[in-house]
């Protein structure tokens, strides 16, 4: 029988929490790109600001974008919304686009390539913005895991013809995206909600990475919350785009200028390299190296058996997270083995700015002692 006092662990999540005391902070003058530029506008969420940014670039019926079979999916519902036909690419071994299957891909209805920086490492954006001129179509960077990340000193996002990052993936606020783009939409309309219950959570979140009582009183509730999510979502439901027109929440805009940080960006990376140092062993080769200007949104791990790796993980307070387990519904998958490969396998622990190097060590000893137990990396990527 399991001590009562082996389940009281602090929780730690992929998703960046909110310290109370931020309440008392002075905004911060500092504003990366995109939000020091005038062609910036927020919306709640980053699938909005693609989906209105489209519009504004006249992109839609009979237009064709490329984008990779690794991908969210409501990023995609968002083009296919715009009314845009969607042809899929496989990435290369080094998680770029693979020109050679691109290539066959083109034709005179294809407008745009659109690029993901995956994790937030930097995709190489002048290449692909070269090679999009050349071939006179729009490059579309999707920073959404890249917020705060650079490339040679320039922001990533600042190549494309339009570009979108996820504010709330980076920072503890309740939403958030942001786009820029050569032709920016409209700022959204609608009037913005108070966002008070997503803060109060990233701000129990923050309590549970340091009281195991709240963790504990999470890990027990949680499991009702997804059997309710799962029987009440329709499938595919995480794609939903909502009202295109809604704006941030009254707390993500009150909150982000109180939470922008120049530290934000090398904490990340400290907490990553810390990571690497220890479980070098178990990282998809494509991650084993952090490139400079990298601000990585989690630390992947390669595992065989994914989702039992994760309840056991689970089990000693860290919440990894198997992202982007199910691909957009029009991905025939079949057809993207690499792909299907990062799906089923990678799956993400923290490395957000809150953490300490004390809550590093404890998520490495969880995934250690998981990983005494089941196999881990067997095959390399395909
Ligand atoms: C690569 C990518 N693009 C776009 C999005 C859409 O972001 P949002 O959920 O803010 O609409 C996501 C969401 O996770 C994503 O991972």
């Amino acid at each position: 029988m399991k001590k009562f006092s082996s389940v009281i662990v602090p929780r730690f999540a992929i998703w960046p929490t909110l310290p109370p005391s931020i309440h008392l902070k002075e905004g911060s003058a500092w504003l990366p790109f995109p939000l020091n530029q005038e062609s910036c506008r927020i919306f709640s969420r980053a699938r909005q600001a693609i989906w209105s940014a489209c519009k504004a670039l006249e992109l839609g019926s009979g237009d064709t974008v490329l984008v990779p079979a690794y991908h969210h999916g409501s990023e995609v519902e968002a083009l296919v919304l715009a009314g845009l036909t969607v042809k899929y690419y496989e990435i290369n071994d080094a998680l770029e686009p693979d020109e050679v299957t691109l290539l066959p891909l083109l034709d005179e209805t294809v407008k745009a390539l659109y690029l993901i920086h995956y994790l937030g490492f930097p995709q190489d954006g002048a290449f692909w913005r070269k090679w999009c001129d050349d071939r006179n179509l729009l490059l579309i960077e999707d920073a959404a895991q890249a917020f705060l990340t650079t490339k040679d000193d320039t922001p990533v996002g600042a190549f494309g013809h339009m570009a979108v990052f996820c504010l709330y993936k980076t920072y503890g606020i309740p939403d958030g995206g942001a786009v820029v783009s050569i032709k920016p939409p409209q700022p959204p309309q609608l009037r913005a909600e108070s966002g008070y219950w997503r803060m109060v959570k990233r701000h129990l979140n923050w309590i549970a990475t340091r009281r195991g009582e709240v963790g504990f009183f999470h890990s027990l509730v949680k499991p009702a919350i997804s059997w309710w999510k799962r029987t009440n979502d329709r499938p595919h439901a995480e794609f939903d785009m909502g009202n295109p027109d809604t704006p941030p929440s009254v707390m993500s805009s009150k909150l982000l200028p109180k939470l922008l940080c120049q530290d934000t960006a090398r904490k990340r990376r400290r907490n990553y390299e810390f990571l690497l140092e220890h479980l070098s062993d178990m990282v998809p080769r494509q991650f084993a190296y952090l490139p400079e200007g990298a601000c990585p949104f989690a630390f992947p791990l390669e595992v065989q058996d994914a989702q039992q790796f994760l309840s056991r993980l689970r089990r000693r307070g860290i919440l990894g997270l198997l992202f982007w387990i199910n691909p957009h519904p029009s991905l025939p998958v079949e057809d993207f083995p690499r792909s299907r490969f990062l799906r089923e396998r990678v799956l993400a622990l923290p490395v957000h700015q809150e953490l300490t190097e004390r809550d590093m060590l404890r998520i490495v000893r969880a995934v250690r002692e998981c990983s005494a137990s089941l196999p881990t990396q067997f095959a390399a990527v395909v």
